[in-house]
């Protein structure tokens, strides 16, 4: 009799050791479910890829403390400061969060490992498990492919490759411009893809159409419309291996990549985009009396400023261009593309306001595509054997179609 009651009590004893402190039921209850659910978690909110919860989540709540714990990400003398706390909780306060599905998720998720987390901690069993021979694995990706595929990092080269792109793309599909509102009356609002938002409403309207194939990205519509591959109502604006082509190719592989989880490990990575930062203008450089030789060539410009002080050249390029020459003109214009450095004055004063050049003493060099080298390697680039003169002009670089800076290609010195 005494020994049944006994009994009694150690199950009693039992059930209450599994109430709201025990790391397995914790587990169980609140762990578990985010392990099953098939939505993702709430990382997609500035991760596109490369980054879920679930890869800081094993079947059981043992192997998921072990796990946890012998990364670090467990803090068992202060729970709630434990680094995998912090990493759910990123950008919980930010004000554009409040609302959003994810947002709601990600405190479901704080809340749920916090509760489970400081019942590990409390638990000797768990807190002085010791560390097993073969520690169990977690599927998380090195740090440097989680941050290529971070949504802000994206932005980066969006802004960088595309972005800056528009006004090569002459405003046609720059929402809120005289001429986008005359296409969109024709075409419909699908042609209003430069948002008016800025970059990342583009971005976020881009990623979410089916302008990327995803599966083909060289068969992007964003790629083969202005290729003039598929037919365009703005006719042919790229031609591959140019400036706009590479940008575009670039950014589309690197999101089909990122999108597809072609990246597992740091050798997988693109190279590493060591460039200038780009800016596009609405100034244009246009060349006159192109010799008959760059005739329907591909030509690209660098422009370079003259640096009083040093009574020279300045050694980098402050701005860019190509375009194919239009050869029974013997005329080439285009839009030009400001170059800085990340990080130098240039660069900093020409994010906040408006890219401009200042009117003055510059010298465009001139290369010219004339054997087709970059229809046969988009990736190439024309150096010494395309250079093709070099022309010193007074430039004002005003804005717009009627007020293009002038080179005379008569006057070009090899
Ligand atoms: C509000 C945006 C945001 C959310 C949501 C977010 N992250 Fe991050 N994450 C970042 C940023 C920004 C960085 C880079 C931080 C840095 O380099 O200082 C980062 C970096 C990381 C890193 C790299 C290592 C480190 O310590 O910096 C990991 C791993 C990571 N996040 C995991 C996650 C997981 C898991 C989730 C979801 C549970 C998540 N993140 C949710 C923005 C976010
Ligand atoms: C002179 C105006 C004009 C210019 C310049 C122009 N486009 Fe277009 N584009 C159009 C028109 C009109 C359409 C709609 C008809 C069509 O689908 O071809 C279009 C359609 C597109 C589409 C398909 C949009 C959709 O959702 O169906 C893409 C992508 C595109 N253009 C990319 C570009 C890129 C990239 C550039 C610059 C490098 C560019 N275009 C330059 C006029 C232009």
């Amino acid at each position: 009799m005494r020994s049944l009651v006994a009994l009694v009590c150690l199950a009693a004893f039992a059930t209450a050791g599994r109430g709201a402190d025990d790391p397995a039921k914790v587990f169980e209850d609140r762990i578990a479910p985010i392990f099953k659910s098939p939505d993702p978690s709430s990382c997609v909110r500035c991760h596109l890829a490369a980054v879920d919860l679930k890869n800081y989540i094993l079947p059981s709540a043992k192997e998921t403390f072990l796990a946890l714990r012998d990364q670090g990400l467990i803090d068992l003398e202060k729970p709630e400061d434990s680094k995998i706390l912090s990493l759910i909780n990123r950008g919980a306060a930010d004000p554009k969060a409040a609302g959003l599905i994810s947002a709601k998720r990600q405190k479901a998720e704080y809340e749920a490992f916090a509760a489970w987390i400081k019942a590990c901690a409390a638990d000797p069993a768990f807190r002085n498990a010791p560390k097993p021979e073969k520690p169990p694995v977690l599927a998380t990706k090195p740090v440097e492919v989680v941050r290529q595929a971070r949504k802000d990092r994206v932005l980066e080269s969006f802004e960088k490759n595309v972005w800056s792109l528009r006004f090569r793309c002459m405003n046609c599909h720059t929402e809120g411009t005289p001429q986008n509102d005359k296409l969109v009356k024709e075409h419909g609002e699908r042609v209003a893809w430069f948002r008016k938002g800025g970059p990342e409403a583009t971005l976020d309207y881009l990623l979410a159409s089916k302008l990327i194939d995803l599966d083909n990205p060289e068969k992007s519509l964003l790629l083969t419309k202005p290729l003039g591959e598929v037919k365009h109502g703005g006719g042919i604006k790229v031609v591959t291996g140019d400036q706009g082509y590479k940008a575009i190719r670039a950014f589309v592989e690197d999101v089909a990549a990122i999108k597809a989880g072609k990246y597992a490990k740091v050798a997988d990575l693109p190279a590493k985009d060591s460039g200038p930062k780009q800016f596009g203008t609405e100034a244009w450089l246009k060349i006159e009396k192109t010799p008959d030789a760059w005739g329907d060539k591909l030509l690209t410009v660098y422009v370079y400023a003259w640096d009083a002080a040093a009574r020279d050249w300045e050694k980098q390029p402050v701005a860019t261009s190509d375009r194919v020459v239009f050869g029974k003109g013997k005329l080439w214009q285009h839009t030009v593309t400001l170059l800085a450095d990340a990080g130098s004055d240039r660069a900093k004063t020409w994010a906040k306001g408006k890219p401009a050049l200042p009117p003055g003493k510059y010298l465009v060099k001139v290369y010219v595509d004339g054997k087709g080298k970059l229809a046969k390697d988009w990736k190439a680039t024309l150096g010494a054997d395309e250079f093709a003169g070099e022309i010193e002009i007074q430039a004002q670089w005003r804005e717009g179609y009627g007020a293009m800076t002038v080179a005379d290609a008569s006057r070009a010195k090899r």
